[in-house]
């Protein structure tokens, strides 16, 4: 059997949403200090919906196909929707991904979680103002 799924290695070699997002309202930056990779999240979100999600990740082609289908499976999506993204959902819309490689998963759930949290507070600071 081949290392790597056929989805993943199309995520890796054609990923989706690969940017920066100008007008980005939440931003997630995580890393992995084991392997050094960084993935970083963008989302723009209105009215409670992940209108669009962009990102930028220097890591391996694990990180880059996990964050690749991590934009796809929350774009769209109504922002509850996108809090309870995990990595094993991730992990799964690809195919299955090597045990040694299911941290690179991780740190995608990590990013949009980061992300997400950004929206909030600053969200919560649009509100005090
Ligand atoms: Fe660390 Fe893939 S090897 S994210």
């Amino acid at each position: 059997m081949a290392l790597y799924s056929e989805k993943v290695m199309d995520h890796f070699r054609n990923p989706r949403n690969v940017g920066v997002l100008e007008d980005a309202n939440g931003i997630g930056e995580v890393g992995n200090a084991k392997c050094g990779d960084i993935m970083k999240m963008y989302l723009k979100i209105e009215d409670d919906i992940v209108k669009d999600v962009k990102f930028e990740t220097f890591g391996c082609g694990s990180a880059i196909a996990s964050s690749s289908m991590a934009t796809e499976l929350i774009k769209g999506k109504p922002v509850s929707e996108a809090r309870q993204l995990t990595n094993k959902a991730v992990a799964e819309a690809l195919d299955g991904l090597p045990d040694y490689k299911m941290h690179c998963s991780v740190l995608a759930q990590e990013a949009i979680e980061s992300a997400l949290k950004d929206y909030e507070s600053r969200q919560e600071k649009k509100e005090e103002k």
